[in-house]
């Protein structure tokens, strides 16, 4: 944020990134609307801090008349309740350590209004997890402007759901919980990012338009509807949250490849079985998840997995030494000239 000089004096401002995470067994459906608790447990990896990343500033003065909020240089009503709930939760953070004597939290008074400030440098909405971003960058940002601490995944997750595991690097697991309160509905760091040097996650996008349905209406509907979801929160996500994390653990690729690409096919099928059905892949992303397999079956083992959220943009993961090969296939069947269907791709290190 940029201030006139004669007015800096009694701004406080602090800037953070926050990266996107992409999960390999995907959180679908709520338990709590309001307080953002999931029917199931969820895990993901967050990428690396420098590729796809909110930006956040937010500034704090007593000359301040309201909380105001813009992203992407656009105001936005500051008033959404998922924002305000991050907003009330922090102060609720401050307000305790006062109570608690602590001499540093009169620094800032809690009556100041806040003015926030919000980027991604890639397409909000298109189904690439842009709102898990923003609002652990949001939480982490308030946070330390106002020096406080705590379990912040908690309220990351009132922002957005998915947000949680954004709030550590790394492959982080989101635990339901079994509250009703949602206090342990927490995320935690299952390995750090230096754990799997040679993991690589390649991002093919399809399309940055913004997706038909959102994630919030989408899920709510198949909780509502589909079948095939609570058989997948009941009886396939414990026992699969166990064998991705022995795979993560044993940095076992086959095993952690083919549960994510599973679980990417089964969260679909669930969109599927929603009624009305929701369509989040497109004919493109349907030719990728058969140019992985066809691949995969060409070397008899599984060397690169996809993964799609709430959009036709696939992500994939993959090793190091197979990286180049696999962008060269790529190309060779998108290649830049096919109009309407050329596939952008950035290739993301974990740390
Ligand atoms: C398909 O976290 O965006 O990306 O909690 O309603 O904000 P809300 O939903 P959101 O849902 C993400 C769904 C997903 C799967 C995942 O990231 O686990």
């Amino acid at each position: 944020i940029r201030m006139p000089e004669d007015t800096t004096q009694d701004i406080i401002f602090v800037t953070c990134t926050a990266p996107v995470n992409i999960a390999v067994v995907k959180y679908w459906g709520k338990r709590d609307e309001d307080l953002i608790l999931p029917i199931n447990s969820s895990l993901s990896v967050t990428l690396h801090q420098d590729q796809l990343k909110s930006t956040t500033t937010v500034a704090c003065s007593a000359r301040f008349k309201e909380d105001r909020i813009w992203l992407n240089g656009k105001e936005e009503n500051i008033n959404q309740p998922r924002l305000q709930s991050c907003l009330r939760e922090i102060r609720r953070l401050v307000r305790k350590r006062r109570s608690n004597r602590d001499p540093g939290a009169d620094v800032l008074s809690l009556s100041h209004k806040v003015h926030i400030c919000s980027e991604n440098n890639f397409p909000t909405a298109a189904g690439l997890a842009s709102s898990a971003a923003g609002y652990a960058c949001l939480v982490y940002t308030l946070s330390r402007l106002l020096s406080v601490e705590g379990e912040l995944s908690t309220i990351a997750r009132q922002g957005s759901g998915s947000a949680c595991r954004s709030m550590y690097g790394g492959f982080v697991q989101w635990h339901m919980g079994m509250r009703a309160d949602g206090k342990d509905s927490v995320a935690e760091q299952v390995e750090p990012e230096s754990h799997w040097p040679e993991l690589r996650v390649l991002v093919l996008v399809v399309s940055a338009e913004r997706k038909p349905v959102g994630s919030t209406a989408g899920m709510q509907t198949s909780v509502d509807t589909s079948s095939l979801l609570k058989h997948r929160a009941e009886a396939v996500v414990p026992g699969r949250m166990d064998e991705m994390i022995q795979a993560i653990r044993k940095r076992d690729f086959s095993t952690f490849g083919e549960l994510t690409m599973k679980d990417s096919n089964q969260f679909h099928a669930t969109c599927l079985d929603t009624y009305p059905p929701i369509f989040y892949l497109n004919d493109v992303s349907r030719r990728v998840i058969g140019l992985v397999h066809r691949y995969n079956r060409h070397y008899r083992e599984t060397r690169v997995a996809y993964t799609f959220d709430a959009g036709p943009n696939a992500v994939i993961y993959t090793l190091q030494p197979y990286v180049s090969e696999f962008v060269q296939v790529v190309k060779h069947f998108f290649p830049p000239e096919t109009n309407g269907e050329e596939l952008f791709y950035q290739v993301i290190k974990l740390c």
